[in-house]
């Protein structure tokens, strides 16, 4: 059985300092590791990461965190990226990691994802230079899915990341900008390549819970969504997935 703590779209700014530190140290005796499914911070400004950063530090469990889509909008991702690894989180895009817990392996693909939409309702690979480029990142994004799933030596693989790889856990969003949260070209390759979880943010007006065409569960841990700071799954050999909260959500939603 492993015990995975997860949230998603923090938006930590320069006066979020103390939003998580006190609700951290929770995780001790709860939570294996700590999933954080991007948006990371408010605008992507690498002050935002530094405040995030001090609070991490004092995470008693591995963390484990990918960007979204916010966390590229200043442009200064890579320093975001350092803060974070100084602090000893694991920053993954498009990248593996794998946990050893209570022997158990864990592997874990992490990577932001992108747009396109979802079956009958979707961008294709055609016309101009700029829907091309904006459907092949998407497809890009697919292929390193099942790719990395298919070769991880794991007895558990759990999918982070930060666009919704399924609609399901988008209801209560705008159908019209479905495509712009998520594709189901992430799903399918979820199911191609194999996993027994995926982790989500990005929907903040979504719900929590999905899951593939192929039965992976699926659950959007946007912060907005779960009204907590994280919520805990166990997961066990079975593929029995209960949910844990841990603390309410203090702040308004952004
Ligand atoms: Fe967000
Ligand atoms: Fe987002």
């Amino acid at each position: 059985m492993i015990r995975i703590a997860a949230a998603g779209d923090l938006h930590f700014d320069r006066h979020s300092r103390g939003r998580l530190s006190g609700h951290l140290e929770k995780l001790k005796d709860r939570a294996d590791f700590l999933l954080l499914a991007g948006d990371l911070t408010q605008v992507g400004h690498g002050d935002e990461g530094l405040v995030l950063a001090q609070e991490l530090a004092t995470s008693p469990v591995p963390v484990i965190a990918v960007f979204g889509n916010h966390d590229y909008h200043s442009e200064q991702e890579q320093l975001i990226r350092r803060a974070l690894e100084q602090a000893k989180v694991t920053v993954l895009e498009s990248q593996v990691a794998r946990l050893e817990v209570r022997k158990i392996g864990v592997g874990i693909v992490g990577l932001k994802g992108f747009g396109g939409g979802f079956v009958g309702a979707c961008a294709t690979d055609f016309g101009e230079a700029e829907t091309k480029a904006f459907v092949r990142t998407t497809k890009r994004a697919a292929h390193f899915i099942r790719e990395a799933l298919r070769v991880v030596d794991a007895d558990y693989k759990i999918v982070l990341l930060h666009y919704a790889p399924v609609s399901g856990t988008l209801h209560g969003e705008n159908r019209e900008i479905y495509p712009f949260l998520g594709s189901y070209l992430l799903g399918e390759a979820m199911d191609q390549g194999g996993a027994d979880l995926v982790v989500h943010g990005h929907a903040h007006s979504g719900i929590e819970r999905g899951e593939t065409p192929g039965g992976v569960p699926v659950r959007n841990v946007a912060q907005h969504v779960i009204r907590h700071v994280f919520n805990i799954y166990t997961l066990d050999k079975f593929g029995l997935l209960v949910r844990q909260e841990v603390e309410p959500q203090t702040r308004g939603q952004h």
